[in-house]
């Protein structure tokens, strides 16, 4: 059993993510920018923002794993730098950091990644980027245990199988030409990855 602090549990993925992380046995703190309006599963839920490092250093104390779920445009970039300053208050103490990433970095061929498609439309871009951005900056972080997990193109409702195959830098596409996988399934992954660590340091992907 490990101890895990999910920031954004509120969420679409994060609720997903608890669901998981609890019915492996794992102990899970909720963390919420208002613990009023926490809709998950009873367990305890501590107010945090995840731009706040002090708030940060808090809910990751004592912890083994602090998991980043937010979401919201350029959040994802700004919380990334929040992220490490707050994990570095607790020096040698402080956690593994997982944290949702998102496709649009990954590569559908040479040179060229899923947000250079030009049809995508315009704030999802603009999201896509934002997630590059934070992974760039986690690439230059040497003193912490991070991880990040693109999903497939595609993170749709559905069934949890718990299958699934997992690439580093490139988008995973399946038998069907389709690149996608359940919440469920990529909740499945980034608690295997929290189990048993296998991308310390790295981005990797999920998809069927
Ligand atoms: N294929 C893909 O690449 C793909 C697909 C889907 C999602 N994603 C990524 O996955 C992540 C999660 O997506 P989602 O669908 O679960 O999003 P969501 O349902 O909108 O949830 C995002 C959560 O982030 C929390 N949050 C936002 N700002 C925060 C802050 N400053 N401090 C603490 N919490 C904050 C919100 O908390 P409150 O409850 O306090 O509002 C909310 O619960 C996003 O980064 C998204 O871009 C990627």
């Amino acid at each position: 059993m490990v101890s895990i602090a999910v920031v954004g549990a509120n969420g679409n993925i994060g609720r997903c993510l608890v669901t998981e992380a609890l019915a492996r046995g794992h102990l899970v703190t909720a963390v919420v920018r208002d613990p009023d309006r926490y809709q998950g599963l009873a367990m305890d839920v501590l107010p945090g923002d995840v731009l706040e490092p002090e708030d940060v250093a808090r809910v990751a104390a004592g912890q083994d794993a602090l998991v980043s779920a937010v979401g919201g445009g350029r959040v994802v970039a700004e919380a990334a730098r929040s992220l490490v300053a707050g994990l570095r208050e607790l020096d040698d103490a402080a956690p593994r950091l997982l944290v949702v990433g998102g496709a649009g970095s990954l590569l559908v061929g040479p040179g060229v990644r899923v947000w250079d498609d030009l049809g995508l439309p315009a704030p999802l871009r603009r999201t896509m980027h934002a997630h590059g951005e934070a992974l760039e900056y986690l690439e230059t972080v040497a003193d912490l245990a991070w991880t990040v997990l693109s999903p497939a193109e595609l993170l749709e409702p559905g069934a949890r199988t718990g299958r699934y195959r997992t690439g580093t830098d490139h988008l995973l596409v399946g038998p069907d030409g389709r690149s996608r996988i359940t919440v469920a399934d990529y909740a499945v992954a980034l608690v295997d990855e929290l189990e048993n660590p296998r991308h310390l340091g790295e981005r990797f992907t999920v998809g069927y």
